[in-house]
Formats: C-alpha cells, sequence, structure tokens
C-alpha cells in the first residue's frame, strides 16, 4: 500500500468508465483506501467484476448505466450517488473512447462520438456532481487526459482535439469552482499496458516497439501508476493543488529522441 490505508475513508467517488482498464483500477485503489465507490457506463457487463472487487474491500458499491453523452444521464447518476451514499467527494472522469483512423478518412459521426464521449461527457458529467460537492463544502475532480494532447495526435486526431479540451476545461473549472473549495486537476498516462487504449492504438508489436523507444523509462506504465496519481491529487496532500495536469508518462512527452546523446561518443542520436 502506497498511501495511508483507509485515507479516503467515509468519502464517495465517481469512476466513470470504471468498470474496465485503468478506471477499473483506478475504481479499485479508490476503494483499497477507504472509498465507496460508484462506477456509470454504458454496458452493464463491466460493472459486476468491479462491484465484486469493491465490496471484497470492505467498501460499498453502486453501479449505474449511464452514457455521458447525455447530461439527463450524467445528472441521473450524480443524483443516484446521492440517494444511496449522501455525498459525492470524487469525481474521476476516465470514459473515453478511441480508434485509429486518419483524419481525412474521419466521418463526421467517428469525429462526433469520441468529441462527445471525452469532452462533453467530462463537462457534463463535472457540472453533474457540482452542486453536490459545493453543498459539502469541497470536492476533487480528476479528468484522465492523454498526453499527445498538446502534441500532435496523427490518427487520433478526435481523441487529440477532445483531450486538449478536457485539459483546458481543468484549469478553467479549477478557477471557476475554487470558490467553492472543488479542485480541478488532470492525470495524463502515456501508454499504459493491459489496457484497451493500448490494443486499440498499438496491437500491433513493430508499432509497440516503436513507441517504446520513444519512452525514456523503456516500459509501459502500469495502471497502478495512474490510479496513485489520481490518489494523490484527491488526497489531503494535494490540498493546495488546482488546475495541474500530473503527467505519468515515463517522460515519454518530452520525445527525448531528438536529442539523446548516443552511449559510445556523446553526439547526437
Ligand atoms: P477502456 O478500458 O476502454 O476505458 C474506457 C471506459 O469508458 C470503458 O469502461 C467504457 O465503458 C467507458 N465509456 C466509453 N464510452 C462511454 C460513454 N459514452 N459513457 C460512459 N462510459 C463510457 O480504456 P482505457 O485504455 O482503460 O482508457 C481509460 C482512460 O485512460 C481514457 O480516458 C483514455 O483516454 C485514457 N488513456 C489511456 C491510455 C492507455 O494507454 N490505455 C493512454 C492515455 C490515456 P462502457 O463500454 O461500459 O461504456
Ligand atoms: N475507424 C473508423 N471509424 C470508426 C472506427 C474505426 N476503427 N470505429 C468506429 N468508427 C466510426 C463508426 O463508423 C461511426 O461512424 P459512421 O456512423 O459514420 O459509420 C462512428 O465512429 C460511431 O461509431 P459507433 O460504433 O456507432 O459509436 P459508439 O457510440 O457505439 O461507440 C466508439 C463509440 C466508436 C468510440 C467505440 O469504439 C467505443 O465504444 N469505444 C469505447 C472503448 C474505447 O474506445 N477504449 C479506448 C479508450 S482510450
Amino acid at each position: 500500500m502506497v498511501f495511508r490505508e483507509g485515507f479516503l475513508e467515509g468519502r464517495v467517488a465517481v469512476v466513470t468508465g470504471g468498470g474496465t482498464g485503468i478506471g477499473f483500477v483506478v475504481s479499485r485503489e479508490l476503494a483499497r483506501h477507504g472509498a465507496d465507490v460508484v462506477v456509470a457506463s454504458r454496458n452493464p457487463e463491466h460493472h459486476a467484476q468491479i462491484v465484486r472487487e469493491v465490496e471484497a474491500l470492505g467498501r460499498r458499491a453502486l453501479a449505474l448505466q449511464a452514457d455521458v453523452r447525455d447530461p439527463e444521464q450524467t445528472k441521473r447518476v450524480a443524483e443516484r450517488a446521492l440517494e444511496r451514499f449522501g455525498r459525492i467527494d470524487i469525481l474521476v472522469n476516465n470514459a473515453a473512447g478511441n480508434f485509429l483512423c486518419p483524419a481525412e478518412k474521419l466521418t463526421p459521426n467517428g469525429w462526433r462520438a469520441v468529441v462527445e464521449i471525452v469532452l462533453n461527457g467530462t463537462f457534463f458529467m463535472s457540472r453533474a456532481v457540482l452542486p453536490a460537492m459545493r453543498a459539502q463544502g469541497g470536492g476533487s475532480i480528476v479528468n484522465i487526459g492523454a498526453n499527445y494532447a498538446w502534441l500532435a495526435a496523427p490518427h487520433v486526431a478526435h481523441s487529440g482535439a477532445a483531450k486538449a479540451g478536457v485539459l483546458n476545461l481543468t484549469r478553467t473549472l479549477a478557477v471557476e469552482w475554487a470558490p467553492y473549495n472543488v479542485r480541478v486537476n488532470a492525470v495524463t498516462p502515456g501508454p499504459i499496458d493491459d489496457t484497451e487504449g493500448v490494443r486499440r492504438l498499438m496491437g500491433d508489436p513493430a508499432t509497440k516497439r516503436a513507441v517504446l523507444e520513444t519512452i525514456p523509462l523503456k516500459r509501459l506504465g502500469r495502471r497502478e501508476e495512474v490510479a496513485w496519481a489520481v490518489l494523490f491529487l484527491v488526497s489531503p496532500a494535494a490540498a493546495y493543488i488546482t488546475g495541474h495536469n500530473l503527467v505519468v508518462d515515463g517522460g515519454m512527452w518530452f520525445n527525448h529522441r531528438m536529442f539523446r546523446p548516443t552511449a559510445t561518443d556523446g553526439g547526437l542520436a
């Protein structure tokens, strides 16, 4: 255990897309550290396992079927969480969609699907929990980004643009909601092992090898490593941190290959 056991006891967390991949481990780690957890996503088949894990850790779990693209459904998630647990302390906007497609082939619907899940979904869900957090005197929102959002995102233009929007939204909401003691931060992963994101974007071994070459720490991240960044940002240790983007990518975004000296002569690679 990296953090003090039970430091989130009495807290309630909502995690969108909390039944799979990174969201699954974020939900589990929040529960392991004391939080009751609400997971929300479209497919109920994704919920059974995380509910079992959260309950096995001695915490309460609630799984809700919801599409974050619909503001009414996000409102319902907040209402149901409040009915069941009486408060919402943490929101992790983790739900996303992504697929590889060159921009010139992307259909309007393909663009819309991803932008609506990632950007609209993050805004709608954040807006939905705000009244509860405000009434309680505070809360913590963590948006999951992607490290190509401020670089370029070839073949994932939809996701890159939407995640860039999420980063700007993170900073804007951090300022607007600071008077309510609602902190809004982002955690930005690089490629994380054992996830749908990596399966979809670098499924073939050659692409995976090429990507590994661009990561100074020379490995993919682990889902736990993203979860620990989330735990830090929702913890009292981060009480004075808002609008921050915590990058968890092994140094990938520095694109070090451009400047890497060779092992033998110190020249440029
Ligand atoms: P994942 O397992 O496919 O997670 C996406 C989740 O979003 C699923 O649980 C899905 O559940 C949910 N979801 C999708 N559309 C939704 C909608 N309209 N409404 C509600 N929920 C919806 O993928 P992942 O790789 O773990 O990605 C998790 C997060 O990390 C994403 O924000 C992704 O952009 C980010 N990220 C991942 C990586 C990586 O290497 N994996 C790298 C950078 C950033 P349902 O199908 O049940 O709706
Ligand atoms: N290449 C090109 N276009 C694609 C595509 C692909 N691999 N996958 C989907 N699309 C297009 C579809 O063709 C459709 O456009 P069209 O109506 O013009 O044909 C559009 O995207 C919407 O697809 P649909 O399947 O109806 O959307 P959905 O709302 O049911 O699902 C997605 C959303 C497309 C993002 C789906 O992949 C999904 O649910 N993803 C969640 C899991 C995920 O992406 N995980 C990784 C997170 S990093």
